[in-house]
């Protein structure tokens, strides 16, 4: 899904569209120039780039692990932590992933990307 997205240039925070993801849902969306992945576990919704730090396979064409709380690569089947992009796969041949801070304002997914 490519988002516009209406910016609050005050604070820098992206409307990415409307927080009705399912629970388990993985949803990779373009803001600008940027691949974004939003996920919701645990009702909670997280943010991280969706290009894959190892080799740039698209993150939301993973699926989701529950119990670390994380995705996984659809490519080599690395693992982030939602929420801190931590790679959780053992051995870690790839970095972390990038996240972005994430709120839910009046029903819409807010995002704020790093400049
Ligand atoms: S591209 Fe994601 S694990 Fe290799």
């Amino acid at each position: 899904m490519r988002i516009g997205g209406s910016e609050n240039a005050m604070e820098g925070w992206i409307d990415v569209g409307p927080a009705d993801l399912m629970e388990g849902e993985l949803r990779g969306l373009e803001v600008g120039e940027r691949l974004v992945l939003l996920a919701r576990h645990l009702g909670r919704i997280t943010a991280m780039d969706d290009s894959c730090n190892h080799a740039g396979c698209l993150l939301s064409g993973g699926w989701m692990q529950d119990k670390k709380g994380a995705v996984v690569c659809p490519c080599h089947e690395y693992a982030f932590e939602l929420g801190s992009g931590r790679n959780v796969t053992f051995p870690r041949l790839c970095d972390d992933q990038p996240v972005f801070e994430v709120r839910v304002e009046r029903g819409r997914v807010m995002i704020r990307l790093p400049e």
